[in-house]
C-alpha cells in the first residue's frame, strides 16, 4: 500500500509576509540546509589551495530566511542565502537567483550586510538564468556548488542538462518526491495536458509514460478495455529519477528522502522531498572526492 501524500505539506509558503519572512518548511528544511552548509565548507576547505574562482549559485534563493514549524512550534532560521554567504572559506562569488519582488528586496538587503563580496541578484526564472549563467563561463578557471531548491516541479530536465554541460558544478538538488507523485494520478484518465506536460519537463523524456501505467487488468462491464492503471508506487517512480540522473551526471548520490514530521533519525508523515547531491565534473578523481563528501554528509544527518 501507498502512503497517502499530504496535498498541502510541500508548498507551506504564503508569499505574502513582509520584510525577510520567509515562512515554509518543517523539519526536512533544516535537514536540507545542513547538509548544504556541511558541503559548501568542505568544497571550498577542499578547493582552497588551488586557484578555481569559486561560485555559489542559488537558484531558488528566497530571503535568506525560514520560518519553518517544527512540532508544532514556529523557529527563524538562517536560509540558503545567508548560509552560503557566512561560510568560511568564503565563496569568491555569489549568484542569487528569485522571481518574487518581495523576496528579491530580501536579498538585496542582505547582500548591503556583505558590502565586501561579490554578489549578483538574478530577478528571473532560474531556468533560463541557469541556462545563461552555464553558457556565460568557460568552466576552464571557475568551480561552483548550485542548490536547487524549488517548492515544486520548477526545474526543467533541459537545464539539468546544461548545467551537466559545464562539468565543473556540483548539485545538490532538493527534488520534490511529493508533487511528482501528485502529478502522476492512479487513473490514466485523470493524466491532463498539464500533468502530462510538467511529468515530462522534470524528467525529460516521455517515457515515463510507459514506466508507470499499465492497461487496466480490469475490463469495464462490456468486457472492453477500462484504460491505463498507474502500477508503480512512488517508492518506483523515485527509482526512476535516480536512473535518470544517473544516465545524466558522472556521479550521483542519494537520494535521502525528507518527510514531513519527525526528524532525520525518526522519520514520520508522508515523503516530501528526495535530496540528491550530483557531480557534473567527468574526471573519476574530482566526481570520486565530491561524491565521498556529499554521502558523508548524507550518512551522518
Ligand atoms: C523553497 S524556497 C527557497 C528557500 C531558500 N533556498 C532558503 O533556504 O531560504 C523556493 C523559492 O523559489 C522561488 N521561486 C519559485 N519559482 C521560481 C522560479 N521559476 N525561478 C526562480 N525562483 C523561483 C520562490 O519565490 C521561493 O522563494
Amino acid at each position: 500500500m501507498e502512503k497517502p501524500i499530504n496535498r498541502d505539506a510541500d508548498l507551506l509558503d504564503d508569499g505574502e509576509s513582509s520584510n525577510d519572512q520567509h515562512p515554509f518548511g518543517g523539519m526536512w528544511t533544516r535537514i536540507k540546509l545542513e547538509a548544504l552548509e556541511k558541503y559548501l565548507a568542505a568544497f571550498n576547505t577542499a578547493l582552497s589551495k588551488q586557484s578555481f574562482t569559486r561560485i555559489y549559485i542559488d537558484a531558488f534563493a528566497g530571503t535568506g530566511r525560514c520560518d519553518i514549524k517544527v512540532d508544532g512550534a514556529n523557529e527563524a532560521i538562517d536560509g540558503s542565502a545567508r548560509i552560503a554567504l557566512a561560510v568560511t572559506p568564503s565563496f569568491h562569488k555569489f549568484c542569487f537567483i528569485e522571481l518574487q519582488s518581495r523576496k528579491l528586496a530580501a536579498l538585496n538587503a542582505l547582500c548591503r550586510e556583505y558590502p565586501s563580496k561579490s554578489i549578483e541578484v538574478i530577478p528571473r526564472d532560474a531556468n533560463s538564468a541557469l541556462k545563461d549563467l552555464c553558457s556565460q563561463y568557460q568552466w576552464k578557471s571557475e568551480r561552483a556548488v548550485l542548490f536547487l531548491d524549488p517548492f515544486g516541479m520548477q526545474v526543467e530536465w533541459s537545464t539539468l542538462e546544461a548545467i551537466a554541460k559545464t562539468g565543473a558544478i556540483d548539485v545538490w538538488y532538493l527534488f520534490p518526491y511529493s508533487a511528482l507523485y501528485r502529478q502522476a494520478p492512479k487513473n490514466a484518465d485523470a493524466l491532463d495536458a498539464d500533468k502530462v506536460a510538467s511529468l515530462t519537463r522534470v524528467l525529460g523524456t516521455d517515457e515515463w509514460r510507459q514506466v508507470f501505467y499499465v492497461q487496466n487488468p480490469q475490463p469495464d462491464l462490456f468486457g472492453d478495455s477500462n484504460g491505463d492503471v498507474r502500477d508503480t508506487d512512488h517508492h518506483q517512480m523515485l527509482e526512476f529519477v535516480s536512473k535518470r540522473l544517473k544516465n545524466l551526471f558522472p556521479a550521483v548520490t542519494g537520494p535521502k528522502v525528507l518527510y514531513q514530521g519527525g526528524d532525520a533519525k525518526n522519520l514520520s508523515g508522508p515523503p516530501l522531498f528526495a535530496l540528491y547531491f550530483a557531480a557534473t565534473n567527468p574526471r573519476p578523481k574530482a566526481h570520486g572526492l565530491a561524491t565521498k563528501i556529499a554521502k558523508g554528509i548524507l550518512d551522518t544527518l
